[in-house]
């Protein structure tokens, strides 16, 4: 006899909302939730020369016969992020005047915007500030907690939704210009374990998981003054021989959001080849 509910079927459409989705993680994770089915909503903040990559993403989604529908905005912004779910809300109003029961079933948070200044330096001018500081934590950390905060009350999530936030090593371990980016990941990891033990308790059926991927090529990693040394490093620790793809990362979300796999929440899962227990 079996213990647990057997889900019925979802007949629901697939939407994924991926906060940071224009490049790296979450440009991958776009287009293979694209080509595995889910439309697709992308947050992202780009400026002008920035913006045909947008345009190429957006129809490679489109090529993949899926919908896209990208938000060039700060993803931290109150009142943009209001904006932005209300656009969700509207084109989902849409999808259901023309026949199909939209919700989002993927929420990927990959946000990369912080700052990689040392906490202390001989000119003060060259050391984190407290605005730098709160904003990189705001950021790639506690902006996770509002999105979810809204998308839950607004009912755009719900049984079924599988949120995944983007962590790495540095959330325990050290490298000098990555002082407040370790912090937000820590913040990030705890964010999820909360949010996990909060939904559950509501009996909401949305499951939250912080996926740690190992040291991969993205712009937001060749941006860290020492990057040379982690590709350097996670070379010779990986036990597989290579560094981590986006592509391994998206491949996995894809996979870890199948059904069956609603008893997994609050963890922190590796996504690197068997790079962090080989440190
Ligand atoms: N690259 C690595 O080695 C690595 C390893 C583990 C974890 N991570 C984490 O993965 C996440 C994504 O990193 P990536 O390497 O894919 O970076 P990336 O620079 O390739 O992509 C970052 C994305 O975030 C968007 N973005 C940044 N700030 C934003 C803001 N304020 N509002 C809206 N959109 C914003 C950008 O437009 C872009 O789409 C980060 O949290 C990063 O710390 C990276």
């Amino acid at each position: 006899m079996s213990n647990g509910p057997t889900p019925a079927a979802d007949a629901r459409e697939r939407w994924a909302l991926v906060l940071g989705a224009s490049s790296g993680f979450g440009e991958a994770t776009s287009l293979a939730l694209a080509r595995a089915g889910y439309r697709i909503v992308g947050i992202h903040l780009d400026f002008r020369a920035a913006l045909q990559h947008v345009e190429e993403i957006k129809e490679r989604i489109a090529a993949a016969g899926s919908e896209a529908l990208y938000i060039n905005m700060n993803a931290a912004d109150d009142e943009k992020r209001a904006s932005a779910i209300a656009a969700i809300e509207s084109r989902f109003a849409e999808r259901r005047a023309a026949g199909t029961d939209p919700y989002l079933r993927v929420v990927m948070h990959s946000l990369a915007f912080g700052s990689l200044l040392p906490f202390l330096a001989d000119d003060p001018k060259d050391a984190i500030s407290r605005r730098q500081m709160e904003m990189t934590l705001d950021v790639m950390a506690n902006s996770l907690v509002y999105w979810v905060q809204d998308l839950y009350r607004a009912g755009l999530i719900g049984r079924g939704t599988r949120i995944y936030a983007m962590t790495s090593e540095g959330s325990t371990r050290v490298v000098p210009s990555y002082g407040a980016v370790s912090a937000a990941k820590a913040a990030l990891e705890s964010h999820c374990r909360q949010l996990a033990m909060e939904l559950a308790r509501k009996g909401s059926g949305i499951c939250i998981n912080a996926i740690r991927a190992g040291v991969t090529v993205t712009p937001a990693l060749m941006k860290i003054p020492e990057h040379d040394l982690i590709i350097e490093a996670g070379e010779r620790r990986n036990p597989s021989g290579r560094l981590t793809t986006t592509q391994d990362v998206a491949a996995a979300i894809v996979k870890l959001s199948e059904d069956g796999l609603d008893w997994m929440t609050g963890n922190v899962i590796s996504i690197d080849g068997g790079e962090f227990v080989t440190g």
